[in-house]
């Protein structure tokens, strides 16, 4: 069964220009997608409205076949979707294992050792207790991606979407983040919808799709 799905979906900005068009498409757990095209093609609008950052105006996105509009977009950002953006967006004078612990109290996570399980998952994408606690600021941009991934995982979100998570890395780099992005779909039963340009990307998940003027092509 899907755990996400989009129906008919069309969407424009205010100018009215249709960046979306039509487009259907099932995601299940599991498994890895890749969204790709080129630039201006829809693939972060289309992400936008996955994680519920921009509001569906027609054709509808269901997660567990509940309307995403009708679930609480707080409840739904913070505890079904994980996001992780091609420019990191942590919060750089803090240390990894503040921003994965402040995720989980925005997300009102109670009742466990936080601490704990920040360690945990940042020692999941190969940070260890000495980089956990030094600021962000003084990590590489591989390292930088990796604490976006503890952090994404820190609500226990089933689903995880990445825009460009690579866009800024090295071949190296990027081979490491989308390994830890496979292992979650193969591993933990995850959700990940990555959008990207790189071949490389291509070639490593289980199924890709082609954005071309707002609408998927055939393949
Ligand atoms: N907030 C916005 N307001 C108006 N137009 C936008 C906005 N964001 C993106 N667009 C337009 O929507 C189209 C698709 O953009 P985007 O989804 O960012 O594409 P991609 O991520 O594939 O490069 C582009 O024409 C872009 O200019
Ligand atoms: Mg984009």
């Amino acid at each position: 069964m899907s755990i996400l799905k989009i129906k008919n979906l069309n969407f424009s900005y205010n100018n009215n220009k249709k960046v979306l068009n039509d487009i259907n498409i099932e995601f299940e757990k599991g498994k890895i997608y890749g969204i790709f095209g080129k630039s201006g093609a829809g693939k972060s609008t289309l992400l936008s409205l996955l994680a519920g950052l921009e509001k569906t105006k027609d054709g509808d996105i269901l997660y567990n076949d509940m309307d995403v509009d009708n679930i609480s977009r707080e409840k739904y950002r913070s505890t079904v979707v994980g996001i992780i953006f091609q420019s990191y967006n942590l919060l750089y004078k803090y240390t990894p294992l503040e921003n994965v612990i402040l995720s989980m109290n925005i997300a009102g996570i109670k009742n466990i050792n936080k601490k704990e399980k920040a360690l945990e998952l940042l020692n999941k994408v190969h940070i260890n207790e000495e980089k956990a606690n030094s600021k962000v600021l003084h990590l590489s941009g591989g390292e930088m991606q990796r604490v976006a991934i503890a952090r994404a995982l820190s609500t226990s979100a089933e689903i995880i979407l990445a825009d460009e998570p690579t866009g800024n890395l090295d071949k190296a780099n990027e081979d490491e983040i989308i390994t830890i992005l496979k292992n979650l779909a193969h591993k933990e039963d995850k959700c990940v919808i990555v959008v990207s340009h790189s071949e490389n990307v291509k070639n490593m998940v289980d199924k890709v799709f082609y954005l071309e003027n707002g609408k998927i092509l055939d393949n």
